[in-house]
This record gives structure tokens, sequence and C-alpha cells, in this order.
């Protein structure tokens, strides 16, 4: 026998028990999104290198160790998007969505880093995604917020804090980039090596470091705040009072950079210390100056993420998925065939009926067994004697409830009523 081939290390197939659970978080997104009047968008899972490298940034832990990066067979260099944004800006420049207009748009599915696996940490992990453009007041940064933590209750999930920060303007992140250049090269011994590295690349990715020993020297450093040009400042204050009169708990993280370049202003995460390591469920900000900057007219931006595998940890235990069958049909002996026709007639007259007829053949005990292991309800046999009587038969799988036989022209107001009775059923 050959040896049989493994999914690739931090990929995971989704069992056919979990997927259920998966659609019902899906399901509530979906619910909420519409709720706010966001659209869907779908973009491909491959994209130019050149876009993730002109938007997250050269000098990120992203692009410089994490994509899945290859050459095709026409010799360009395409990449596994390893996040949304970038592809949603490129395709809303290239379809017209942004100029001169306002758009609320939303995403969900695989993002490929090539980052070393661990629990809540994985090389696909899946995004449900949020961006909004042509919107530049806080009042939209206020909206992001609401609609996530209206996500975290619709899935009862309490106990994420909100962190936020303001990474200001592009120009008064200058003056501030150059005191801190100025402060850690002051302390040049103490930096770790990937600090060292960013010193001049990337500083403020210094103050992210999840190094224990940098801590001290981080918490010392110059603070951006205090950098922050008046327009980021009000925007940034606006904000607050927004969250405060909304009721939204939330700390202010002076340390909090993000590590994708094209951030502007706001930025938050929603951090939970119930999955160790991976602390972020969801993260996002304003990104005013990346239309521009791929090429498009100049549009104010704003959207967030959420790592869904790390969602899904969460709130696995409160997903009520509805998908176990109501009904097994069985038909036996010569009334296979009229089993079959009962069941297509049944979809037609009861579309939200969940019905599997039996396939397969075998004996009525091992059918029994087929039908009490689908997790229906019902299992509805309609044997030759049955079909002679224009009858079938109903036992009850889950219920202490005597076999019967009743009349086929009863049976689609019994299964009405079945349906109607209960959310399961
Ligand atoms: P990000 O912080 O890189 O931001 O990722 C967002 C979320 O994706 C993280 O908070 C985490 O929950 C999840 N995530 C990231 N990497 C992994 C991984 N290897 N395994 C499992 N989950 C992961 C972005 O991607 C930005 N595009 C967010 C954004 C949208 N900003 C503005 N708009």
């Amino acid at each position: 026998m050959s040896k049989s081939i493994q999914a690739i290390r931090g990929m995971k197939d989704f069992s056919p028990d979990e997927t259920p659970y998966w659609q019902a978080l899906e399901a509530q997104t979906r619910r909420l999104m519409t709720q706010y009047g966001y659209s869907e968008i779908r973009m491909p899972i491959v994209e130019k290198t050149e876009l993730f490298k002109r938007s997250i940034g050269e000098v990120t832990d992203i692009v410089e160790k994490e994509m899945y990066s290859f050459e095709d067979r026409n010799g360009d260099w395409l990449t596994l998007r390893p996040e949304g944004t970038a592809g949603c800006v490129r395709a809303g420049i290239e379809n017209g969505l942004l100029y001169n207009q306002t758009q609320r748009l939303w995403y969900m599915g695989p993002m490929f880093r090539h980052e070393r696996p661990q629990k809540g940490r994985y090389r696909q992990f899946h995004q449900i995604g949020v961006e909004t453009f042509g919107f530049q007041g806080p009042d939209m940064d206020a909206e992001l917020i609401l609609l996530s933590a209206r996500l975290w209750r619709a899935l009862g999930l309490q106990g994420l804090q909100l962190q936020i920060n303001s990474l200001g303007t592009p120009q008064c992140r200058v003056q501030y980039r150059e005191q801190l250049v100025e402060y850690f090269s002051a302390h040049k011994e103490q930096l770790d090596e990937d600090s060292t590295r960013r010193l001049h690349s990337n500083p403020m990715r210094i103050l992210d470091s999840k190094n224990p020993d940098l801590y001290a020297l981080v918490q010392d450093a110059p603070k951006l705040e205090e950098y922050l040009d008046s327009e980021s400042r009000e925007h940034f204050q606006a904000l607050q009072a927004m969250l405060d009169a909304a009721g939204v708990d939330y700390v202010i993280n002076p340390c909090l950079v993000r590590g994708l370049d094209y951030y502007t202003k706001t930025v938050f995460e929603w951090i939970t210390d119930r999955l160790g390591a991976q602390s972020a469920v969801c993260a996002g900000g304003r990104f005013d100056g990346l239309v521009e900057q791929l090429g498009g007219k100049p549009s104010p931006a704003a959207g967030f993420a959420i790592g869904m595998e790390r969602l899904f940890e969460l709130v696995k235990d409160h997903l009520q998925p509805q998908h176990l069958p109501h009904v097994y049909l069985i038909g036996l002996g010569d009334a296979q065939i009229a089993a079959m026709q009962l069941a297509e007639r049944l979809r037609d007259e009861l579309p939200e009926l969940r019905l599997v007829n039996h396939c397969g053949g075998g004996g009525m005990k091992a059918q029994f067994k087929k039908a009490d292991k689908s997790g229906a309800a019902l299992a509805l046999i309609l044997g030759e004697a049955e079909l002679q009587n224009n009858s079938i038969s109903i036992k009850y799988l889950r219920d202490n409830r005597e076999q019967e036989t009743v009349p086929l022209q009863k049976l689609q107001e019994i299964l009405a009523q079945v349906l109607s009775k209960s959310g399961r059923v």
C-alpha cells in the first residue's frame, strides 16, 4: 500500500461534523452585515506579489517572511493573499467603486501566511473582513467598532477587551520616527536582532515587539500621542466621545502600532486572554492613504478583519446549527421507487423540510440504525403493506412514543406540524 499524503502543516480540514457550526457563524455574520447595510465583495485568492509589497509594506513580517509567493508559467510573481484589504482596494479601484462614492463592503474567506503554526495561528486561516471607503470622519471608526461589538453580543461572546490608538498622519509620524530612532539608537545594545534590523527601516514596529526583554525599553520610548497633529488628535478624541456615548469600554494602548504599514489615525484590536499567545481576535483601523498609494483617486478608508478560527474557538459552544434532518425515509422492498417519488414530492411541498431518503439497500435493522445515526427526529417507513393501503408508518426516533401508521394524505399536515413545533425539528 502506498503511503497516504497528509495536509500541509498549518492548513486543516473542516470535518462534516464541524461545518454546520461554521455555517451558523457565517449565517450570523451575513445577517449582521445586511443589518448594517454592508455589501459582500469577492476577490481572487491570488494577486500580484507587487500589490502586497506596495500596500502592507516591504519591511513587515508578512512581506519579509510570511508570504506564499511563486512565479507562474508566464513568469509573473503571484502571492496567495495574506490578508484582504489590499485586494479589496485593488478591486475597488479597478471596478470604479471608489471614486467619488461611499462604500461599505465585507468579505469572508481564506488567507495564507507562512507563520509558525500553533493554537489560533495557522498557515491557511479565514477572515471576515470589512472595508469602508469615502468616509473620513470618526463616526465610521465608531460604526466599525459598534458593528464588531454587536457581532460579539450576537454570538454570546463576552470578555473581549477593545484597545485603541491613533497613528496620526504620515506627516506627523516623520518627526516621531526621528525621535524614536534617536531613542532606540541610544539603547542599541539592548535591542534584539529583529529590532536592530528595524531600527532604521521601520522603527515603530519595535514598539510592537513581543520580546519581554524589550518591555521596559518600549514602555519608556517616546509616545506618538505627543506628536499627533491637531486633526488626528481631534479625530481620536471624537472617536472616544462616540464610544463613551455608546457605552463601549476601551483601553488606549500607545504601543498598538499594528503589523501592516498602511494605517493612519485610528487603529484598534479586540483582544482575549483565552487563546494563549494569539490574543487578537479582530484588528483594523483607518487607511486613508492606501487607495491613492495603489493608484486610485484619494479616498479615506477604514476597516477591520476578524480571525475566524480564533472567533470560532471562543464561541463554538454557543452556536446552534440547524442541520440535522427532520425525517429519514425508508422504502422497503418493492416500495423503494415509491419512496423516492414520495421524497421528491415532500421536498416540493415542504421546502423547509430536511429529508434524507435511504439509499444503499440493506436489512430493516441496518436501515433503522442509519435513521437513528442521521440525527433525524422521525423515520418514515413505506413498506409493501403501507403502499397497498395508501398509508405510511412513523417511528419517533427521539420521543418515547409508539410507532403509528397514518393515511398518506395526512402526512404533509403532520410534517408541517413537526416543522413549526420546535427549532430543531
Ligand atoms: P491582521 O491583524 O494581520 O489585519 O489580521 C486580522 C486578524 O486575522 C487577526 O487579529 C487574527 O485574528 C487573524 N489572523 C491573522 N493571522 C492569523 C493566523 N496566522 N492564523 C489565524 N488567524 C490569524 C489584517 O489582516 C488587516 N487586513 C485588517 C484590516 C482590514 N485593516 C483594515 N481593514
